[in-house]
């Protein structure tokens, strides 16, 4: 018997092993669009999802205040920060399952699947692209400690589906668009056209991800008659335990499909 989606979905977040999830995550994918195009589409079905997913046993996981700073100018620095960037899109290969597995019970378009499917299926190719960039330097995926809490959002929006859209994709993707544009710079500076490359991917592809929270957030907010900029301030104020930092990069974040006037009025708190 073929899997449901949502046990693919559990399949991937029970796997520890980064290359092994992010191989996983893509065979499903494969296997989801080869469907949807057939016309036989794969059920969603029902399954449980763990509350924390499976991780590999390196990175040690600290404190952010206890992760070591690094000089942004410096190879190790630039070791680092692909490191750091690795770490975050192992963590959202993981939260885009999440979010197909974990709200079964409320219904939507097959859209809503096609588009998290996809998201998963290149959050994958970020992780393996910055692996491959890690190791063309000498070091891994698990070289370095890496931040612990990472999956804080997760846990606390496991029972909220629209503070899960408005807490990671409308604000942690978001927060994507308005720093990668600075770590490009940096390694074009440095000559290292492998991290560019993957980086400029990387840039391009987010766009796409706080689009379809944009889209399914205000999808919610129609079918139950509210007004979608409250709900996301109410939301984020609940869920997100800092402000919005700025500068931000307006032209990204509307692309996006986030009006200036859902976050900034979070920033000047
Ligand atoms: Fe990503
Ligand atoms: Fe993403």
């Amino acid at each position: 018997m073929t899997k449901t989606l949502s046990e693919m979905a559990v399949e991937v977040l029970t796997t520890a092993d980064g290359r092994a999830k992010t191989a996983l995550s893509h065979a499903h994918a494969n296997a989801w669009r080869a469907a949807r195009e057939a016309g036989t589409p794969i059920p969603l079905g029902k399954a449980a999802p763990p509350l924390r997913p499976s991780r590999p046993e390196k990175p040690e996981l600290l404190d952010p205040r206890d992760v070591p700073k690094r000089k942004p100018g410096s190879e190790k620095g630039r070791i680092a920060l692909l490191h750091a960037v690795a770490h975050i899109e192992l963590n959202a290969v993981d939260l885009h399952w999440d979010i197909i597995a974990r709200f079964t019970d409320t219904r939507f378009p097959l859209g809503f699947y096609d588009d998290w499917v996809r998201a998963a299926d290149e959050e994958s190719k970020h992780f393996n692209l910055m692996c491959d960039c890690l190791e063309a330097q000498g070091s891994f995926y698990g070289a370095l400690p890496a931040h612990a809490g990472m999956w804080r959002a997760a846990e606390d929006t496991a029972e909220d589906l629209l503070g899960r859209l408005a807490v990671v994709p409308m604000v942690l993707e978001a927060r994507g668009l308005d720093v990668t544009p600075g770590m490009i710079d940096l390694f074009r500076r440095a000559g290292a056209d492998d991290a560019v490359a993957a980086l400029e991917t990387i840039y391009a592809e987010e766009v796409g991800h706080v689009a379809y929270g944009s889209k399914w957030f205000h999808f919610l907010c129609g079918r139950h008659e509210l007004d979608p900029k409250d709900v996301f301030h109410d939301l984020v104020r609940r869920y997100f335990h800092s402000t919005l930092k700025p500068p931000f990069n307006d032209e990204k974040r509307a692309e996006a499909g986030l009006p200036l006037d859902f976050y900034w009025p979070l920033a000047e708190e």
